[in-house]
C-alpha cells in the first residue's frame, strides 16, 4: 500500500502535543556499580555502549508506578486533569500482570473517569505505533484528549548474571498529553513497520501461553530476556533510516528539514551510525542514553520530555522520533510542533 502524503504545510492528522512529562526511579546503578558483581567494566560498557548510569525501579515500585508520575506532569503542564482523557495508551512489553495490562492500573491510579484505555505492544518501538494510533483516533473524531505513554521495568526481566544483557537496560517512564488540533501542528508522516523473521532476536520464551511458567521453565532462565545483540545491531540502523526516510517522503519533507532527530537509545554506536547514514548533523539529535541507558517504550518520550522543558523545542519545528525493538517491530512518526 503507497501512504497517502500529506500536502506541504498541511498534517495527516493534526493534533496538539500539549504536555510531555517523564519520571525516572529515584536509584542509579552506575557502570562501576555493575562491575562489582559482574566480570565486567565502566570502560567496556561506556565505549561499546556509551551507557554510564541506569536508573532502577524500586522493590516498592511498578511499571504502573512510574506511568502515573509520568501521566501526572504531562497533564499538569497541559492544565488537564484526568477526566478529560477520553483515551489511555500504554506502551510496554511486559504487562503488569498477565490479566489485565498495565493500562486500567495506571487509569485507576489517575482517576481517569470512563475513557478508553488499553496496552499497546510493539517492542521498543510501542510507543511510536501508540502515538500514531492515538492521532488517528483524534483524527477519525474517536477521541478529542489522549494519553500517551511509554513505562518499562526490564530491570525486573534481565538476567543480572547476564553481562550481555543487563547492562543495556534502565527503568522509566515518558507521557505525552494530545489533544484534536485543527492548525499546521500535527503528526506530518508515518511509517510504521515490522520484520518477524528478526522475531527471534529479542524475546522472554517462558512466562506465556506458548511456555507457561514451571520450575523447568525457571531452572532454564527462560522468564529472563534474551538477545542476539550482534544481529539486533546489525538490523537496528536499516531499518530505522529507512522508515525515516519513508515518513519524511510521507510528510513531503527532506532530511535537511528536520530539527530534531530523537532516535530509541539503544545503543550510541547505532545512534551514531544512523546519523551516519541519515546525514544528519549531531547538534539535531537528542541523546541521552549516557544517563538513562535503553529504557524501551519509555526511550522516546523521556527524550522528548527534556528536550521539551529543556526550552529547546520551537513552534513548527520538525520532529523525527524512530524506534526499532523486539518482533521486530521498528518505524518513524515525524510531527510538526
Ligand atoms: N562487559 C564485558 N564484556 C562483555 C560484556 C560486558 N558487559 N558483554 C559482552 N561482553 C563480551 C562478550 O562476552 C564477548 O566476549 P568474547 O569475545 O570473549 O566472546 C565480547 O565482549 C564481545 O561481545 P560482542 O557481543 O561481540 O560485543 P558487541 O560489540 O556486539 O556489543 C552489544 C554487544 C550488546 C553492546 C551490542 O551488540 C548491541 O548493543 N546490540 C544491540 C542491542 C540492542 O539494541 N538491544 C535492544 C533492542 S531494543
Amino acid at each position: 500500500m503507497s501512504p497517502r502524503r500529506s500536502e506541504k504545510g498541511k498534517p495527516l492528522l493534526p493534533l496538539k502535543v500539549t504536555g510531555t512529562g517523564s519520571f525516572l526511579p529515584e536509584k542509579r546503578l552506575t557502570n562501576d556499580e555493575l562491575a562489582q558483581f559482574l566480570d565486567t567494566s565502566d570502560e567496556w560498557i561506556r565505549t561499546r555502549t556509551g551507557i554510564r548510569t541506569r536508573h532502577i525501579l524500586s522493590p516498592e515500585e511498578i511499571p504502573a508506578t512510574m506511568g502515573i508520575r509520568a501521566a501526572q506532569r504531562a497533564l499538569t503542564r497541559a492544565k488537564r486533569s484526568p477526566e478529560d482523557l477520553d483515551l489511555l495508551l500504554v506502551a510496554t512489553n511486559v504487562p503488569e500482570e498477565p490479566i489485565p495490562g498495565t493500562a486500567p492500573h495506571i487509569a485507576l491510579g489517575l482517576g481517569m473517569g470512563k475513557g478508553a484505555f488499553a496496552d499497546v505492544s510493539a517492542g521498543c518501538a510501542g510507543f511510536l505505533y501508540a502515538l500514531a494510533m492515538a492521532g488517528a483516533m483524534l483524527h477519525a473524531g474517536m477521541a478529542e484528549t489522549a494519553l500517551v505513554l511509554g513505562t518499562e521495568a526490564l530491570s525486573r526481566f534481565v538476567n543480572w548474571q547476564d553481562r550481555a544483557t543487563c547492562v543495556l537496560f534502565g527503568d522509566g517512564a515518558g507521557a505525552v498529553v494530545l489533544e484534536k488540533g485543527q492548525g499546521a501542528s500535527g503528526i506530518l508522516g508515518v511509517a510504521l513497520r515490522g520484520d518477524a523473521t528478526k522475531l527471534g532476536l529479542l524475546r522472554i520464551e517462558a512466562g506465556g501461553v506458548r511456555l507457561p511458567a514451571s520450575s523447568e521453565t525457571v531452572r532454564a532462565g527462560k522468564h529472563f530476556l534474551q538477545m542476539e545483540g550482534k544481529g539486533l545491531f546489525r538490523a537496528a540502523v536499516g531499518m530505522m533510516a529507512e522508515a525515516t526516510r519513508a515518513a519524511l517522503n510521507q510528510a513531503s519533507l527532506s532530511l535537511a528539514e528536520v530539527d530534531w532527530l530523537i532516535p530509541h537509545q539503544a545503543n550510541l554506536r547505532i545512534i551514531e551510525a544512523l546519523v551516519k547514514r541519515l546525514r544528519i548533523p549531531e547538534g539535531k539529535v537528542v541523546v541521552n542514553i549516557d544517563r538513562v541507558a535503553n529504557t524501551s517504550t519509555a526511550s522516546i518520550p523521556i527524550a522528548l520530555d527534556e528536550l521539551v522543558q529543556g526550552g529547546k523545542v520551537e513552534s513548527g519545528q520538525i520532529l523525527a522520533l524512530t524506534a526499532f525493538g523486539a518482533g521486530a517491530c521498528y518505524g518513524t512518526v515525524i510531527l510538526r510542533w
